[in-house]
């Protein structure tokens, strides 16, 4: 088996804290059950783009226990759990010596060469071939496979231009080595029945794709599950935004001020917890509808630029770029703490703050940094700017996971099993398999649900058994 990881000795560690997390992914857990004989995955070969997390091996194992062959990588640089990745190659059946698992490529800490080379190599199947599925957490997997098509068909890769980012030309360098005459991206794309889309910025991504017309096969925008996206966003960021400053600075949140960006699904999540930890929150917001959300939830709304020389604590949370300039950092106060929990690291002008002359760089420990400015004072930067939930700490726990990932799990059996009645396009599951999602996680917590009588059924206008709301509620 072809696989790269940090340290195959460490999957005894890896498999007990797996264990661990089964009983606390009741969701998964069940699927496997329910789909143990029938084994619908039978036959995919799912490459999967996903934090190499605890988490996400029970996902892989529940994948490979409904039949599928699955080849892994991790979807940031930062964020494998290297005990995690060698359980999953060493498998429950396996040994050091004799692995048996998944062949995964990622260890915690690649450099982003390292990172597309380690998505190149889950996307080539041994034997020749590429996957027929794509599991994606972000849009890279996908992003490759499109761009390695696209050139293919235009003849050549194009040069990097003026202004690209590093990893841009990385990409582009890769796919110079690796696109073929024969075509061997656009055979890839052709056999791909779908990708299966866990994050708000992968889905933006494919929503932009398929609005351009360059979309090549269907996806499933798992994000906009209701049991993924108002649960993992909101309830898993607020779990893990806190985890991530207390393991990287273990500074005292209560009665600092911290400002999050953003009052979406994370932000909301991050605010929430930040609050609770005692801090004096305020939030920045362009859109109106989630400035007064932020405002009747009782946050300060206001600018990054009001508050920037005065904030101890900083989470971008948009998914869009250019959130703290590098002008924000250098006025902030010394030893402000700087961190997105968004899904790209453009969140934060790292290229920009690396630009102030005389600045200097140093390490604390792996992912926390301080930045000295020529005056003398610092900031502290976590993650380098990538997402600290994962660069810093665990990412989310394991419960809420098993909401995402069951939904994820679900996808792929829809696009895998009903693919013609998938065309080329952005669809989201239907309601009464997010309310399953939902259902499967409801007797770990001891929750007891009412049941509607029929005449109260006829009387709201649903069925006994669901769906309970129109597809355009919000929650
Ligand atoms: P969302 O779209 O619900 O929220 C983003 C919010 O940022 C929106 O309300 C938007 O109006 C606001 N925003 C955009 N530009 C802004 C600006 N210049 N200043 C202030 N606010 C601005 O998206 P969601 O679901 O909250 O996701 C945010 C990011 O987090 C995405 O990149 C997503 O992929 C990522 N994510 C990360 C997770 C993690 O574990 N680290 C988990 C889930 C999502």
């Amino acid at each position: 088996m072809d696989f790269k990881v940090a340290d195959l000795a460490l999957a005894d560690f890896g498999r007990r804290e797996i264990q661990l997390a089964e009983h606390e992914m009741p969701g998964l857990m069940a699927i496997r059950r329910e789909y143990a004989e029938s084994r619908p995955l039978a036959g995919a070969k799912i490459m999967g783009s996903l934090h190499m997390t605890v988490q996400t091996a029970v996902l892989i194992e529940t994948l490979v226990a409904l039949g599928a062959d699955v080849r892994w990588v991790s979807c940031n640089i930062f964020s494998t759990q290297d005990h995690a990745a060698a359980a999953v190659v060493v498998g429950p059946d396996g040994t050091v010596d004799d692995p048996k698992g998944v062949p995964v490529f990622a260890w915690k800490g690649e450099t982003l060469e390292e990172y597309w080379w380690c998505t190149d190599q889950a996307l080539a199947w041994p034997g020749g071939g590429g996957p027929n599925m794509i599991l994606d957490d972000g849009g890279d997997a996908t992003l490759l496979v499109h761009k390695g098509a696209e050139y293919e068909k235009a003849g050549a890769v194009p040069s990097a231009a003026e202004g690209d980012s590093e990893e841009w030309k990385i990409i582009l360098d890769l796919l110079r080595r690796t696109v073929t005459d024969e075509g061997r991206w656009t055979k890839v794309a052709e056999g791909i029945r779908g990708v299966t889309e866990e994050t708000t910025t992968g889905v933006h991504r494919l929503y932009e794709m398929f609005k351009n017309g360059t979309l090549l096969f269907p996806a499933i925008n798992v994000n906009d599950s209701v049991t993924k996206s108002k649960f993992d966003n909101k309830y898993g960021c607020r779990h893990s935004v806190i985890d991530g400053l207390n393991r990287a600075t273990d500074v005292l949140i209560g009665g600092k001020v911290a400002v999050v960006c953003g009052y979406g699904d994370v932000g909301k999540g991050c605010a929430d917890a930040l609050r609770g930890q005692g801090a004096r929150v305020i939030v920045t917001e362009i859109d109106p509808i989630c400035a007064l959300q932020a405002a009747m939830d009782g946050f300060q709304v206001t600018t990054l630029d009001e508050v920037v020389g005065t904030a101890d604590i900083f989470v971008t949370t948009t998914g869009n770029f250019n959130i703290i300039t590098a002008d924000h950092m250098s006025r902030m106060k010394h030893q402000a703490i700087v961190s997105n929990i968004g899904h790209f690291d453009n969140e934060i002008d790292m290229a920009g703050l690396a630009k102030i002359p005389g600045i200097v760089k140093t390490e604390v420990k792996p992912q926390v940094h301080t930045w000295t400015f020529p005056d003398g004072h610092n900031i502290i930067v976590l993650a380098e700017g990538r997402l600290m939930n994962l660069g810093c700490a665990t990412g989310h726990p394991s419960f809420v996971m098993s909401n995402s990932f069951t939904n994820q799990v679900i996808a792929q059996i829809e696009l895998f099993t009903k693919t013609e009645q998938y065309p080329i396009g952005v669809y989201v599951l239907p309601k009464h398999l997010d309310e399953k999602v939902a259902r499967l996680h409801l007797s770990a917590l001891g929750v007891k649900l009412t049941t509607l009588t029929k005449e109260q059924a006829e009387y709201i206008g649903v069925d006994v058994e669901g769906p309970f709301k129109p597809d355009h509620y919000r929650y």
